[in-house]
C-alpha cells in the first residue's frame, strides 16, 4: 500500500512538474516571437511546449495508480485515443502548413480558432456528463463549464462565419449584414445566456448546458455577420482572444494548470493584438465587440475622384527617377504578397543601395492581410530588420524623401482617411503624399480591401505604374542597371 501511495504521489507530482514545463516553454516561446530574428526559436519553443503537454496528458491519463487495490494499470484506450488525436491533428498542421497560401492565412486562423472553441465547448461538456457519474462538481468548475460552453460555441459559429467572409465563400454577404434592432437582439440574447449560465451554477442540468452552447452559436453567428471590411483582421484576433478564454475556462473545469496557462496566454494576447489593431485603424473595441461596423459605402464614386486626373508611368521611366534620387522608401501591400514580389523588391533595394541611395520601408501596422505580414516577407529575404520602419517612424520622412514606390498597397496609403465623412475616418494612414514623387505599383484603378477609391493615385506627384508588382519591379532593377 504504501509504495503504491508514494507510486500515486510521484505520478502526480511528475505530471505537475512537466504540465508547468510546457506553459514555461509556451511563455518563453511568445516572448521569442516578438522579434523577427528569434521568431522561429519561438515557434520552435511552442512546438516543444505541446509535444511536452502531449508526453504529460499520455501519463496523466493514460497511467492510473490504484493505491487500495494495489495496482499500476496502463489504460490502452486512453492512448490509442489520444495517439489517434495527435496524429490527426498533427496531419491537418503539416498539410495547412504546407500549402495554405501567405494571403490567406487570416483565414486558417479563423478556422483553427473555431476548432478550438468547439473542442473546449465538448471537453468541457463531456467532463460535466461524467461527473454526474462520478459526483457533482464544485461551483467554481460549474462557472468554468457555462464559460466554456458559451464564449467555446460563441468562437465555432463566428470563426466559420469570419472564414467565409475572408474565403468569399458568399454563404453569407462579405459586406456587414445588420437589421433594425440588431444591438438589442444580441444583447438580449447575450443575457439571456448569462441568466441561464446562472441558472446551471444553481441547479445544474445536461438539457442547460446544451441550450446555452446552442444559444451561444446564434450569438456568434450574429456577431460576426455585422461586421465587414477592413474590420474583419480586428475580429479574427478577437476571435482568437475568445478561443484562448473558452481554452482557460476549460483548465478550470479540468483543473488542469497547461490549459488555464495557455488558454489565459492566448486570450491576453488576442486581446493585445486586437487592441493594437483597433488603434492603427481607429476602431474602439467596443464597436467590434457589438458588431455593425465596417464597410460603410463610400458617396464618391471612380469619376469623381479619378477622371482625367491619373498620369501612368513605365518601368523604364522610374528607374531614371531613382537614378536621381538620394532617399527612397518603399511602402508594401497587400499587393506585394499577391504577386510574390518580395525577392525583386530586395535585388530592388540591392542596386539602389549600391549606389549609395538610402533605402527605407514603410510598414503599416495593418498592410497585408495579417499583422506582421509585410515584415514576415521582408525578412523571408534577409531585408534587414532596422530598415523596416513603423508608422510612427517613418510618416515624418516622407516630406524629405525623393521617391515612395508604392507596390501594391492601397487603403494604407489613402487620404480618404483624413475626410472626417469616408468610412474609414480617422484611421492612420501613411503620409506618403508629402514626399517629393509618389509611384504607385498595381494592377488597375481598382480599389483596396475597404472598397474606396483612392485620391492618392490622382494627386500631381503621383505616377501609376498599371503591372503586375514583380513584373515591374523586375523590369524596373533591369532598367536602372541598364542606365
Ligand atoms: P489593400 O488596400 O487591400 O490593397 C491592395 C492592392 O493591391 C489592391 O488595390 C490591388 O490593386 C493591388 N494588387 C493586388 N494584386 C496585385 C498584384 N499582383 N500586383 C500589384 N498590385 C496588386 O492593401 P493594403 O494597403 O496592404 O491594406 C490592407 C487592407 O487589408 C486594410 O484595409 C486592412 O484593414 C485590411 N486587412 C488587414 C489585415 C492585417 S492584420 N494586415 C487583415 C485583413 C484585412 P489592383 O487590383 O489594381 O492590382
Amino acid at each position: 500500500m504504501m509504495a503504491y501511495e508514494t507510486l500515486a504521489t510521484l505520478k502526480d507530482v511528475l505530471v505537475a512538474l512537466l504540465y508547468l514545463t510546457s506553459a514555461i516553454f509556451f511563455i518563453v516561446g511568445i516572448k521569442r516571437l516578438a522579434h523577427p530574428k528569434h521568431a522561429p526559436q519561438g515557434n520552435f519553443l511552442g512546438a516543444m511546449g505541446m509535444l511536452i503537454a502531449f508526453v504529460t496528458a499520455f501519463i496523466d491519463f493514460g497511467i492510473t495508480v490504484d493505491v487500495a487495490g494495489e495496482t499500476l494499470r496502463f489504460e490502452s484506450g486512453y492512448w490509442v485515443v489520444i495517439l489517434l488525436a495527435v496524429l490527426l491533428g498533427a496531419v491537418v498542421g503539416v498539410v495547412s502548413a504546407i500549402k495554405v497560401q501567405m494571403t490567406s492565412m487570416p483565414q486558417m486562423v479563423a478556422i483553427f480558432n473555431g476548432f478550438g472553441g468547439l473542442a473546449s465547448l465538448l471537453v468541457a461538456g463531456v467532463y460535466y456528463q461524467l461527473s454526474l457519474i462520478e459526483g457533482a462538481l464544485e461551483t467554481t468548475a460549474l462557472i468554468a463549464t457555462v464559460f466554456s460552453g458559451l464564449i467555446g460555441a460563441i468562437t465555432f459559429t463566428g470563426s466559420f462565419i469570419a472564414f467565409s467572409k475572408l474565403q468569399g465563400l458568399k454563404i453569407i454577404p462579405d459586406k456587414p449584414v445588420t437589421f433594425k434592432g440588431d444591438l438589442a437582439f444580441k444583447l438580449m440574447l447575450l443575457a439571456l445566456l448569462l441568466a441561464l449560465g446562472v441558472l446551471y451554477v444553481l441547479d445544474p442540468s445536461l438539457a442547460l448546458y446544451w441550450g446555452i452552447v446552442m444559444g451561444g452559436f446564434v450569438l456568434g453567428l450574429f456577431l460576426v455577420i455585422g461586421i465587414g471590411g477592413a474590420d474583419m483582421p480586428v475580429v479574427i484576433a478577437l476571435l482568437n482572444a475568445y478561443s484562448g478564454l473558452a481554452a482557460a475556462a476549460t483548465g478550470f473545469v479540468l483543473s488542469n494548470t497547461v490549459l488555464i496557462i495557455s488558454g489565459s496566454l492566448v486570450g491576453a494576447s488576442g486581446i493585445i493584438l486586437s487592441a493594437i489593431m483597433c488603434k492603427a485603424m481607429n476602431r474602439s473595441l467596443t464597436n467590434v465587440l457589438f458588431g455593425g461596423f465596417g464597410g460603410v459605402a463610400s458617396s464618391l464614386s471612380d469619376d469623381d475622384v479619378y477622371a482625367g486626373k491619373v498620369k501612368s508611368t513605365s518601368a523604364e521611366e522610374v528607374a531614371m527617377i531613382l537614378k536621381g534620387a538620394q532617399r527612397v522608401v518603399i511602402v508594401p501591400g497587400y499587393g506585394m504578397a499577391v504577386a510574390r514580389a518580395s525577392s525583386a523588391v530586395k535585388q530592388l533595394s540591392d542596386a539602389l543601395e549600391a549606389d549609395g541611395i538610402q533605402v527605407t520601408f514603410g510598414i503599416h501596422p495593418v498592410a497585408g492581410r495579417m499583422p506582421g505580414h509585410m515584415n514576415v516577407l521582408l525578412a523571408e529575404e534577409s531585408i534587414a530588420y532596422e530598415k523596416l520602419l513603423d508608422l510612427d517612424t517613418i510618416n515624418p520622412q516622407f516630406s524629405s524623401t525623393d521617391l515612395v514606390l508604392i507596390l501594391g498597397a492601397n487603403d494604407v496609403v489613402n487620404p480618404l482617411a483624413r475626410d472626417p465623412q469616408s468610412p474609414i475616418a480617422g484611421m492612420p494612414i501613411l503620409n506618403v503624399d508629402e514626399a517629393g514623387t509618389c509611384v504607385v505599383i498595381k494592377r488597375s484603378l481598382g480599389s483596396g480591401f475597404a472598397g474606396l477609391p483612392n485620391p492618392l493615385f490622382a494627386l500631381d506627384n503621383t505616377l501609376m505604374l498599371f503591372s503586375d508588382a514583380k513584373k515591374a519591379v523586375e523590369e524596373m532593377v533591369r532598367a536602372y542597371k541598364e542606365l
